[in-house]
């Protein structure tokens, strides 16, 4: 069947419902090329102002997914299971949870994406490592995950290609903001992937897509909603996302700190993160039942997981990792306790530093970050290291400290600490 592009953007321009045939049109004759970028640009602003329907929306995703492959992960010999985080700052979660998960049983087909802006990505994370690749091919990531277990790669150019145009275009035409475009984005990727189950990692706060927590919910409530009317058992996290995790932020540095964490130790936020995400896997996965994944993550055992994948994408483990040229520390300015360490503020700096990027093409450096010596509740003493700057670029360094202005605050009395989990999304 075929349809008029502008009646389409008009109807949802006056708040109607496209039907699910048109709904299929528009995104393959946006994908092929023939409907034009401001058009389909005109329509995703429209979408932005009126929203979807569930059933629209539902309809809108699965036309991303056949856009492109999706994969077949059945016959593994392990119940596939994957996490997703809508992104934050020191958000290095994935680097422990998926060896963690795999060596409680699963197999975690982890598709990842880069950094863009203030929030770190997994992949640039993993890259810090010397000869680590992120492209696989399908056959050679189910062989990784009969035999390991755990795979972090990218994910292909034919995985769900009407949402990389689209993110594309939104990107640069003011439509990311819209819970119906991110769920969608987010979800085609997921379920192209050939996972069974996923948990989310919603993040709320200043460092977060969502700062507030009704948003957040209903971004996840969105994704839950999808991922289960496209067959894939899913549920979401709400998770604190005002103070970076961990203590560190920046790719090889924050690949060190899961390297502690993977060996036993690691801070306490992100370990409390990764093992409340592990615990929903393996019952997503049907592996509840088995060993606490703080007992097996305590015990070192997902550290030989690690080292495997890492070696199974050429990888060494034991390699040194790049260290930044220029690093200068900013001592607390008075004696008391932390009672906040601004999320957003830490990763501008991070990005200002080298390890992000502003454009996709962007190369990022593998040793620039932020790394903090205490987390919010924790006492400070006056003159004693608070942050660190690492570069390898000495001009980065003012305009990254200059973000750091007003981050920190500290005060006489300890503050009300949020717990991290603020809550769970599920049908
Ligand atoms: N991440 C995605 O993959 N898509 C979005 O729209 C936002 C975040």
């Amino acid at each position: 069947m075929t349809f008029h592009v502008i009646d389409l953007i008009r109807t949802k321009r006056d708040g109607g419902r496209l039907p699910d045939e048109a709904v299929d049109w528009l995104i393959n004759s946006y994908t092929a090329g023939a409907v034009a970028d401001e058009q389909m640009a005109s329509y995703l602003m429209a979408v932005l102002w009126r929203g979807m329907q569930p059933a629209e929306l539902s309809r809108w995703t699965a036309a991303m997914v056949a856009s492109g492959e999706r994969l077949d992960l059945s016959g593994l010999g392990r119940p596939t299971v994957d996490k997703h985080s809508t992104g934050g700052v020191g958000d290095k979660v994935s680097l422990v949870l998926v060896p963690l998960v795999a060596a409680c049983g699963a197999a975690v087909p982890q598709l990842a994406g880069r950094g863009l802006g203030h929030t770190g990505g997994t992949l640039d994370k993993m890259e810090a490592i010397p000869g680590w690749q992120a492209s696989l091919s399908s056959e050679r990531m189910r062989s990784v995950l009969t035999d390991v277990g755990g795979v972090i790669a990218a994910a292909g150019a034919g995985l769900a290609p009407a949402d990389r145009k689209l993110y594309a275009l939104r990107d640069v035409t003011g439509t990311v903001e819209s819970i119906p475009l991110i769920a969608s984005s987010i979800m085609s990727k997921k379920i192209a992937e050939g996972t069974s189950a996923l948990v989310l990692d919603v993040k709320v706060g200043s460092g977060a897509f969502m700062t507030a927590q009704a948003q957040a919910r209903a971004l996840a409530e969105t994704m839950v909603t999808l991922g289960d009317a496209a067959g894939v058992r899913t549920e979401a996290l709400l998770t604190g996302m005002d103070a970076p995790l961990g203590r560190t932020a920046g790719n090889a540095l924050e690949v060190v700190e899961a390297v502690e964490t993977l060996r036993g130790g690691g801070p306490a936020d992100l370990v409390e993160v990764t093992v409340a995400l592990a615990r929903r896997m393996l019952v997503l996965a049907g592996l509840e039942g088995g060993p606490d994944p703080a007992d097996v993550l305590a015990a070192g055992k997902a550290y030989d997981v690690w080292r495997r994948m890492v070696t199974a994408q050429g990888g060494d483990p034991d390699a040194a990792l790049p260290v930044a040229g220029h690093v200068e520390t900013v001592p607390a300015p008075v004696t008391g306790f932390l009672c906040s360490l601004d999320a957003r503020a830490v990763g501008v700096a991070a990005w200002r530093l080298g390890a992000g990027r502003s454009r996709k093409d962007d190369v990022v450096s593998a040793s620039a970050g932020v790394r903090w010596f205490a987390s919010p509740g924790e006492r400070v003493v006056a003159g004693t290291p608070l942050l660190q700057l690492h570069t390898d670029d000495p001009a980065r360094m003012a305009s990254a400290m200059e973000a750091l202005t007003d981050a920190v605050e500290i005060a006489d009395t300890p503050p009300a600490v949020q717990p991290l989990v603020r809550g769970r999304v599920h049908l």
